[in-house]
């Protein structure tokens, strides 16, 4: 690692003017995050920000996000709330981990993939066990192997007796069985043969949560950036595509987002047109008030950091070297 710099370092290359929707430190109106690490390497490209949120059930546990940003500051309020989302999470499927999260922006141009999440792996290294890195959105198993030869805390990569590995497909359970739950609770239908379901990104999670969907017998509309997999959908699920912009007003009974997060805010909650929203993306309220102005329109919303909690789980379990998760796929 060429460079590792801490929060005052990175307060001498912060922009004059950062963005309102979050501090150095933490999240408007919220305690101060415990640690916020920004760690650059010049020889890979690596730029990364690791949150750790919370240590106070254990390790911070959370994925890591390859993404292009616009900018740095939008990086470390994707970061922060992500890593806050993580504490939530851990703590209500009771596991021992606090909450954290990792992202890395993703090098304009050409770049040595392995050698950049090495660089990463340095990074969560650093930290000494306080953070415990896993996949997230741009991540794969291959990079946290990488990651593994250069730190033990790591988790998502497949044992020799095949449990662990890609959290994806328990992550999608997770809210295949949610929304059959929502579906019973508030729609008062028996079985999701029929139901109408919107599916926001065909991507790992979503991918899964297509299939289970389909085998059940729901109706799926899906939207995706790319084009490849709706035309996937289309002729695997017999599912009608919808553009990018279209896909939260559908006319559905449910929506699933399960691409990035805030994407049900004071736009878009208005335009809502399903009765239940659960989906795998975190963070998809870009505020608390867009829940409660669903609430007032009699939209059920399932919180996202219940319902996708079985990536982790799974990564947990695998990390703890507990065997299969076969508490998750019930
Ligand atoms: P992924 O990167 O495999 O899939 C995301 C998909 O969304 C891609 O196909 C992408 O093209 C699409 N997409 C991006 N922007 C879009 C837009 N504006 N409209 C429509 N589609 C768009 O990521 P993955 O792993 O499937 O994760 C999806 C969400 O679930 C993320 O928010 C992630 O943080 C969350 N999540 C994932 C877990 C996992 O086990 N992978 C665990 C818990 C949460």
């Amino acid at each position: 690692m060429n460079a590792i710099t801490d929060l005052a370092r990175a307060l001498q290359d912060a922009p004059a003017e950062l963005s309102p929707s979050s501090s150095l430190f933490g999240l408007p109106d919220q305690p101060a995050h415990e640690r916020v690490l920004l760690a650059s390497d010049e020889a890979t490209g690596l730029k990364t920000i690791l949150a750790v949120h919370s240590t106070a059930r254990g390790p911070a546990f959370g994925g890591c996000r390859f993404w292009t940003y616009g900018d740095d500051q939008t990086a470390l309020t994707d970061a922060l709330r992500l890593a806050q989302g993580m504490s939530l999470k851990n703590a209500l499927a009771d596991l021992p981990f606090g909450g954290g999260k990792a992202v890395i922006l993703r090098p304009a141009g050409d770049f040595d993939r392995a050698a950049l999440f090495a660089a990463f792996g340095r990074a969560v290294q650093s930290l000494n066990g306080a953070y415990i890195t896993a996949e997230d959105v741009g991540t794969t198993t291959a990079d946290m192997r990488v990651v593994q030869q250069n730190t033990p805390f790591v988790s998502g990569i497949p044992r020799d007796n095949a449990f662990g590995g890609d959290p994806s497909p328990k992550t999608a359970w997770g809210v295949f069985v949610s929304i059959e739950a929502g579906v019973k609770l508030h729609l008062k239908r028996e079985s999701l043969a029929g139901v109408r379901v919107a599916l926001q990104g065909l991507g790992a999670v979503g991918w899964h949560l297509a299939e289970f969907l389909h085998m059940a017998g729901a109706k799926l509309v899906v939207a995706d950036v790319d084009a490849a997999k709706v035309a996937r959908a289309q002729e695997k699920f017999g599912a009608v595509a919808v553009g990018i912009n279209e896909i939260l007003s559908a006319e559905v009974d449910v929506l699933a987002p399960c691409a990035l997060g805030a994407v049900l805010n004071a736009q878009t909650v208005p335009q809502v047109r399903a009765r239940l929203i659960a989906g795998a993306a975190n963070n998809q309220l870009a505020t608390a008030q867009d829940g409660d102005a669903l609430h007032a329109r009699g939209v059920m919303y399932l919180p996202d950091y219940l319902v996708n909690a079985g990536g982790i789980i799974s990564v947990a379990r695998e990390y703890r070297n507990e065997g299969e998760e076969t508490a998750v796929m019930v």
